[in-house]
């Protein structure tokens, strides 16, 4: 037993309520659910709670394209996020909504306290209005052309060519994105958080130690300014909870999310007898610790501190940061079939893989993380198959068989269990200060320890060795025991399979202080294999599905029958010599008028590593949005020669997964080929997206 029963509450961000549960999430929520196991493990009382963040403009508006009520929608989207949670063995302690009563009331009482506190502040903000659809556009909402460099359909707040940043005013020809309207620009009045107001508190309070060093650098040079206000209310329609005494005004998603953190832990307090208060008072004794992905610090960070000050309540006790997920050194990609859905990866793969090799790789900095598939695999096969679990596989049947499944009732070598017994303060303290990498690398030195004591043994020679039974059963029960206490460090990662671990060793579920008591003249039950290795096939099958699933969901948004090219009518003609042959080459005046053929803007051109004779091209049709595709035209064409030109593409074809990637239409080219090839090349006064007629 610890010598001082911590309490404490952990958070991981709330997942929008707006889209599956993938494996960039997937970092931060192993990454907590390792800690707070851990804390349990070490006889704490630790509560990890969490929702999904159901309220704003994307939510409202997907609702409604799928013909839904937002309501529906989140209740949909959370289903799926639990069962995603629970195949990865997150174990909430509470899993809830931000849509829910407590939420409400709590942002309620915290919007009160700080306008009674004079922290609230209205003025009115001029903003781009959709007139068709008669709602105010977030700057995500509105499209047009950079002011910058004026590459064409471009987000409302930032360029992803050119990397300005502006406001969505700025934009050159702006549409709405909701109905294609042009945008007008309206002003009405909005509530402001003076966050200005603690700016003193906040300076003192990031050099505590409750941020990350590297965190804290970033945090003192935002604060070195004047803070700006903060603009904490939308207009309706927005789904969210309406502002007090302020009709047609909600709450900001943002303002009510992190305080999903206290509607989740006060739903907890309901069903488990525990003081709100106790956590959440302002003098509370109780540890907070919110895990968060280092784009939503500034939230965190000062936001969220200076409204729990400001309404009276406690502040975190730390803010535990982490970095992006890239997969082999790559920015997660869905052409490339890497954006990986959690529920895709389940299809293929024990998820505990994918736990072990997160936390092989997590520190405590802000880094990001890479999850390279050959060394997953490598990993996954040579630590968990190769070492940890082949300690009991090659211990446990002589056990059964020999010694009718007892172990010996003394330990053969005190001092090597010792060494992994002590080893056991060191490895906790790494998983306290989330150092996962060093904890696993302190592990695995450790199987290595225990598989070197059975490669000398060698209980397979003793076996058949007469009168060597005693030796026999003294060195595998030795093995049994050094297996106990490595899959007791690793419970906090594998908790499946130390769970099977302990049905098969026949004991209670162990705590990280049971290892110091040896298992000694103990029945085990039948060992079953724990793990199996990672197929390299497996991988590959997941990146297929998730390519596939974009191929149909491109060939749905472009209106096509399916992911297969559309097929060319068979016709029959008479040729020359008057015999009727079958012709491939004719197509109907109705197929012919399936092709849409659009005029595009080549934005971008780029050479494709390993591709003989294809140039990768982002096309932009306007309104229609913007293409990959993949054109054999490299043999005439340098990439630079074709940037920002006009040419003709068929922008209806299904999309097609090729090596590279999926190619999602076709541009026209004339000539006999190699060097002699010409994109067709339309006057200038033709715009992107216009019909070819
Ligand atoms: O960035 C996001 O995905 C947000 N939904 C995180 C919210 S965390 C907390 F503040 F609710
Ligand atoms: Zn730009």
């Amino acid at each position: 037993m610890p010598t001082h029963k911590r309490k404490i509450l952990v958070t991981s961000a709330l997942p929008y309520a707006n889209g599956p549960i993938h494996l960039g999430h997937l970092v931060e929520y192993i990454q907590t659910d390792i800690w707070s196991r851990f804390q349990k493990m070490r006889g704490h009382d630790c509560h990890y709670v969490c929702a999904d963040d159901a309220h704003g403009t994307p939510i409202m508006l997907h609702a409604e394209k799928r013909g839904i009520t937002p309501e529906q929608l989140i209740k949909e989207i959370s289903l799926e996020h639990q069962r995603d949670f629970a195949a990865f063995a997150i174990d909430f302690d509470c899993y809830y909504s931000t849509h829910s009563d407590e939420n409400r009331e709590l942002a309620e009482t915290i919007y009160r306290r700080l306008n009674e506190a004079d922290h609230i502040t209205k003025r009115d903000v001029e903003q781009a209005y959709d007139p068709e659809k008669e709602m105010f556009l977030p700057d995500r909402f509105v499209k047009g052309e950079c002011p910058k460099c004026h590459t064409p359909d471009q987000y409302g707040d930032s360029c992803e060519s050119c990397g300005a940043t502006y406001s969505p005013t700025e934009l050159i020809n702006p549409v709405s994105a909701v109905s294609g309207a042009t945008p007008i620009t309206r002003s009405s009045e909005h509530h402001f958080f003076k966050l200005e107001n603690f700016a003193e508190m906040l300076r003192d309070w990031i050099k505590q130690g409750h941020v990350q060093e590297e965190m804290a650098n970033k945090l003192s040079e935002w604060l070195e300014g004047e803070l700006r206000d903060w603009d904490i209310s939308r207009d309706a329609p927005y789904f969210g909870f309406e502002i007090p005494d302020a009709p047609g005004k909600y709450f900001y998603v943002w303002l009510d999310a992190p305080v999903g953190y206290m509607a989740s832990f006060k739903k907890l307090c309901a069903t488990k007898g525990l003081d709100f208060d106790e956590y959440w008072g302002k003098d509370s004794k109780t540890e907070l610790y919110h895990f968060i992905g280092k784009d939503i610090v500034y939230f965190h960070a000062l936001f969220w501190p200076a409204m729990l000050e400001g309404a009276g309540f406690r502040k975190p006790s730390g803010i535990f940061t982490h970095g992006f997920l890239t997969i082999n050194g790559e920015k997660m990609s869905k052409s490339r079939g890497t954006f990986i859905k959690a529920s895709t990866y389940i299809d293929h793969l024990n998820p505990e893989y994918l736990r072990y090799y997160f936390a092989a790789k997590l520190g405590n900095s802000v880094t990001d993380l890479d999850l390279n598939f050959d060394d997953f695999t490598s990993r996954v096969n040579s630590d968990l198959v190769g070492k940890v679990v082949n300690i009991a596989s090659r211990c446990a049947g002589f056990i059964k068989k020999r010694f009718d499944g007892k172990l010996s009732a003394n330990i053969d070598q005190p001092d090597l269990l010792a060494e992994l017994v002590d080893a056991g303060d060191s490895i906790a303290e790494s998983y306290e200060k989330r150092d996962y990498n060093r904890a696993m690398r302190d592990i695995m030195a450790l199987a290595d320890r225990a598989n070197q004591y059975i490669d000398q043994k060698q209980p397979w020679v003793i076996a058949k060795e007469e009168g060597k039974d005693q030796e026999l059963h003294q060195v595998c029960s030795m093995g049994i025991n050094l297996f106990r206490i490595l899959v007791t460090y690793l419970k906090p990662v594998l908790p499946v399979t130390v769970e099977k671990s302990e049905a098969f060793l026949n004991i209670p579920t162990l705590s990280w202080e049971d290892r110091k008591q040896p298992l000694t003249d103990h029945t085990i039950n039948k060992f079953k294999p724990l793990m199996t290795r990672v197929d390299p096939a497996s991988i590959e099958a997941i990146v297929e599905a998730e390519q596939r699933a974009l191929g149909v969901r491109l060939a749905a948004e472009l209106g096509a029958p399916g992911a297969k090219t559309t097929p060319v009518t068979k016709t029959t003609k008479q040729n020359k010599k008057g015999s009727q042959v079958e012709d491939d080459n004719t197509i109907s005046f109705d197929d012919f008028a399936k092709v849409d053929l659009r005029i595009a803007r080549i934005t971008k051109a780029e050479h494709i590593e390993g591709a003989d004779k294809l140039l990768q091209l982002t096309l932009d049709l306007g309104e229609m949005g913007s293409r990959n595709v993949f054109a054999g035209i490299k043999s005439a064409y340098q990439p630079e020669d074709l940037q920002g030109k006009l040419t003709v593409m068929v922008a209806n074809l299904a999309p097609r997964k090729m090596r590279f990637g999926i190619s999602e239409g076709m541009v026209l080219a004339a000539g006999p080929g190699g060097e002699d090839l010409w994109i067709l090349e339309p006057h200038d006064g033709a715009q992107p997206g216009m019909k070819v007629k």
